[in-house]
């Protein structure tokens, strides 16, 4: 097929590439709240209605917006799943397995040739494993580069920090993320100490003992509440319901939150406010922008798995990438896509805490550190 991007070559986009792509997202929280971004009256319509509404009519995916060049050129689609986190959980791992196999038939007729899992379509199509029969499309779940930001994200909290040997909590450590994170802190001997927490502890046995030929020291817990122990704790469940709470952190600690649903609520800071709490997973490209709806984020500032994505579509790939847990290579290999389509940008974020901008201070005591970007 004769690819309709095929104009737009800059010198580092291959022969192949760009290829159209789609990226999946979902409402967040209250579906009021997203739509009312369209319009204003929508957030008087309770919520009930909407879930009940949702839940029964089973609408097929919805262009949210498209996602251009700076300069115009049309490089692929938002698509929206229109259910929010609670009811596609609620609906469980079958049925929005079936529903996102539709979706992507519908999309590649329309001529979709890399397709992004966004946030909980990883994890509900088993981070895209469910899907990998498919051969007419390339899937990715995008987690390679959202764990190679977790850990620069990590990196630059250590370094600001000045932390010398911070122990390192990482609650969803065996999961599609965390493992890779996990691999990616040991591999980079990033820390000396890892604490690996989730529910399952043979899988978090499973993933402690590859980690322990680097030379880390690495204890597993199924107690969120365990983290106390940690300087820094990286939160990547994919649960709506595993709140980080004030009692679970030490004094000054830094949490690095990449959950979408958020594990982590603004009044945490209000309780404690010598914790630090920075958004994890985010990237800058400023190289692109979207036309329609948003993805709630900051200028210029994209989830790493949509960057992944577009980072595939740029690359022309026509194979899946991303499924499941990632390896270390995927993770080297995305990470080499950045550094060549840099010109775009594809860094990682500036640190925001729930969307306000923030400088995390230098302090060897790790207590009140954290203030407000002027
Ligand atoms: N910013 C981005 O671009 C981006 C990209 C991808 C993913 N994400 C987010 O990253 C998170 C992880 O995604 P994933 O694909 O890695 O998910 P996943 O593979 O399903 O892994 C989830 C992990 O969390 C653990 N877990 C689940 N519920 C828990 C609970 N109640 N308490 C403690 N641990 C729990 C799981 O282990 P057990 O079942 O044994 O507990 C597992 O280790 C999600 O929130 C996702 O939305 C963000």
């Amino acid at each position: 097929m004769k690819n309709p991007l095929n104009f737009l070559k800059p010198a580092c986009i291959p022969q192949e590439g760009p290829l159209p792509f789609s990226f999946f997202v979902h409402f967040r929280h209250q579906v009021k709240d997203d739509v009312a971004l369209f319009w204003k009256p929508l957030r008087r319509i309770p919520e009930n209605w909407y879930r009940k509404l949702l839940s029964s009519l089973n609408i097929p995916a919805l262009r949210w917006s498209k996602v251009k060049l700076n300069g115009g050129t049309s490089l692929g689609r938002l698509d929206l799943i229109p259910l929010n986190a609670s009811l596609m959980l609620e609906k469980g791992r079958k049925e929005m397995t079936a529903r996102i196999n539709k979706d992507i038939d519908r999309l590649v007729k329309k001529g979709t040739r890399v397709v992004g899992l966004g946030a909980l379509t990883a994890p509900m199509t088993k981070g895209g494993l469910n899907l990998a029969h498919r051969t007419d499309v390339c899937l990715t779940n995008g987690n390679a580069f959202t764990a190679v930001i977790m850990h620069q994200a990590i990196e630059r909290i250590i370094r600001q920090k000045g932390m010398l040997a911070p122990r390192i909590a990482v609650v969803g450590a065996s999961g599609s993320v965390g493992s890779c994170v996990c691999r990616l802190l040991a591999r980079d001997m990033s820390t000396d100490e890892l604490l690996l927490v989730a529910r399952n502890k043979n899988r978090l046995e499973k993933l402690a003992n590859t980690l322990k030929k680097n030379a880390v020291q690495v204890e597993i817990s199924d107690q969120i509440a365990d983290v106390k122990s940690a300087d820094i704790v990286v939160l990547l469940t994919a649960s709506a319901d595993c709140l980080l709470k004030s009692e679970h952190l030490r004094q000054g600690a830094v949490v690095l939150d990449g959950t979408q649903p958020r594990n982590t609520h603004p009044s945490l800071l209000q309780e404690r406010p010598d914790v630090s709490i920075i958004d994890g997973g985010l990237v800058e490209i400023p190289g692109v922008h979207l036309h329609g709806g948003s993805m709630g984020l900051g200028k210029n500032t994209y989830f790493a798995c949509f960057s992944e994505t577009l980072l595939l579509a740029f690359e022309g790939r026509k194979e899946h990438f991303c499924l499941g847990n990632p390896s270390l290579e995927q993770a080297d290999y995305i990470h080499d896509l950045a550094k060549k389509y840099q010109a775009f940008g594809f860094q990682l974020a500036p640190f925001s805490s729930f969307g306000q901008s923030v400088r995390l201070i230098r302090s060897i005591s790790h207590a009140q550190t954290f203030t407000k970007a002027a």
